[in-house]
């Protein structure tokens, strides 16, 4: 029996390993963590992430052929193909701080596999990693080898949160990156094999290292890109009476650009975005490409505008200070359908608008309290460690309340910002929100999901994304 084991229970092992689990009954997969209530977690009834489809696949294989142990040595040693999918955090101190990938994770599994395999092994690059770290793993691995063989392959994920399960089920290609060396090559046939059981051949794409590594970096690079072009055309949509959707839907019309990711929203988020491109513009400026470097900074920039933009509108609508009034935040998950809050625009927004001493009144479907208050006094980046090597117990922002409620959130606020595109909030009683509010009365929607008519008609007034704005809103400052 082929044993798979991946290092790393989270958002991109966790979902993974249950689909492989799933579709292939003849192999056993165990999924290893050094955190103790994350593996507590994955197996209970309270999974550690929210995922639509997960439980139900989680509940077919787990004790059948899908197990979650913190005994990572064992399984390690046992596995004939393991997955790396650790954190690989973005630098904050140091050579390349703020944009190179933080390696130790990797290293230190590097190592351990290293340390404790007696048999032949498939190393296989999960977690969005720097071009040219398989090279570096090999090194690890081969110089503490004691005579065995391991092959590295580079397979990245491109599952999005929210539809990890039907994208891993139904996955547009599987991309197996490796050496052109007879051994490389029948590592990427044993991988394919596994892939085989369920996704159609002509789907899963056999390259060199290299080039599978940096295509996973391009892809998230080209996504992110389309949403700050379209979310720079929302400024000029805003400024000349054009309506963002509609110009999104003439564009989109051409077959040659697409409908998809053109969507106007206050910011993207995630755990990938961002730090993937941070990391081709590392990786550009280390190889001497500063005006490639600066065309992919310019998508963060826009991003970071977007933010911003997005405060100043709030702010400026409402005579300017928002010092001590109640703003309701509706939705802090980076999107809908995820409890995932990793990068969310909303903490920047969070943050503006406390930095213009607001009192904010938080709710989101998915999010806890404890998350908020953690991301809101967490410092960049630091998100991406593991829970334990987190700043302990940050000290909870007062002016933030969290809630469980959207008319909790928004009973006597004095404005209403809509960050997430939770479907609950399209089909809110908005009428009962205004009565329940200070007036005047504002909505500021970030993700263009409410109708701006019916609101206008209940009396709010309303600023949605790329939208023609409201009387109320002209001649006032978007940008500080
Ligand atoms: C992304 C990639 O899609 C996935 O392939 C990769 O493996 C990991 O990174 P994810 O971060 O889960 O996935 O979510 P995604 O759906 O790509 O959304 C990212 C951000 O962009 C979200 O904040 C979302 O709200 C925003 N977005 C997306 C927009 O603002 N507009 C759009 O049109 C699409
Ligand atoms: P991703 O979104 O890439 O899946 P996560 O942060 O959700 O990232 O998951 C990474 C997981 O890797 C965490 O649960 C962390 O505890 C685990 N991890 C980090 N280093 C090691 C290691 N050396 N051995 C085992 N697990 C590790």
């Amino acid at each position: 029996m082929v044993k798979i084991c991946c290092i790393g229970a989270g958002y991109v092992g966790g979902p993974t390993m249950a689909v492989i689990a799933l579709k292939c009954p003849s192999i056993e997969v165990a999924v290893v963590d050094i955190s103790i209530p994350r593996i507590n977690a994955w197996n209970s009834d309270q999974l550690p992430i929210y995922e639509p489809g997960l439980e139900d696949v989680v509940k077919q294989c787990r004790g059948r052929n899908l197990f979650f142990s913190t005994d990572v040595e064992k399984h390690v040693s046992e596995a004939d193909i393991i997955f790396v999918s650790v954190n690989t955090p973005t630098k904050t101190q140091g050579l390349g701080a703020g944009k190179a990938a933080d390696l130790t994770y990797w290293e230190s599994a590097a190592r351990m596999i290293a340390d404790v395999s007696k048999s032949n092994k498939i190393v296989v690059e999960k977690s969005t990693v720097p071009v040219r770290t398989a090279e570096a793993i090999e090194k690890i691995l081969t110089h503490n080898s004691k005579g065995i063989n391991f092959q590295i392959l580079s397979n990245p994920e491109f599952l999005a949160e929210g539809t990890a399960i039907q994208d891993l089920l139904k996955p547009d290609r599987v991309l197996i990156g490796g050496r052109e060396t007879p051994n490389g090559q029948k590592a990427i046939q044993a991988l394919k094999d596994v892939y085989a059981h369920w996704v159609p051949e002509d789907r899963i794409i056999a390259t060199n290292l290299w080039s599978a590594e940096l295509s996973k970096l391009a892809a998230n690079a080209f996504l992110a890109q389309r949403i700050s072009s379209v979310n720079a055309m929302s400024a000029l949509c805003e400024a000349t009476g054009a309506d963002v959707t509609q110009v999104s839907h003439a564009v989109g019309k051409d077959s040659r650009i697409g409908p998809k990711f053109l969507s106007a929203s206050v910011g993207f988020g995630g755990s990938c975005f961002q730090k993937d491109i941070l990391n081709l513009v590392y990786i550009c400026e280390c190889n001497g490409l500063p005006e490639v470097a600066n065309y992919w900074k310019q998508v963060i920039k826009v991003n970071d505008y977007q933010k911003n933009r997005f405060v100043n509108r709030v702010v400026s609508s409402m005579f300017n200070t928002v010092s001590g009034k109640k703003i309701a935040i509706l939705g802090f998950a980076f999107k809908k359908d995820t409890g995932d809050t990793r990068e969310t625009p909303t903490i920047d927004v969070c943050k503006g608008l406390l930095g213009d001493k607001a009192r904010l009144s938080i709710y989101d479907p998915q999010v806890n309290e404890d998350q908020i208050q953690r991301d809101l006094s967490m410092n960049k980046f630091d998100w991406d460690h593991p829970l334990h090597l987190q700043p302990l117990s940050p000290t909870a922002v007062k002016q933030v309340n969290v809630v469980w409620d959207a008319y909790e959130a928004t009973k006597d606020a004095h404005g209403v910002c809509i960050l997430t595109e939770w479907d609950e909030f399209k089909t809110l009683d908005y009428q009962r929100i205004y009565d329940n509010m200070r007036k005047p009365a504002f909505v500021f929607d970030g993700r263009n999901i409410i109708n701006v008519d019916k609101l206008r008609e209940i009396g709010f007034i309303v600023y949605s994304i790329g939208k023609p704005l409201d009387p109320w809103l002209k001649d006032m400052p978007a940008v500080a």
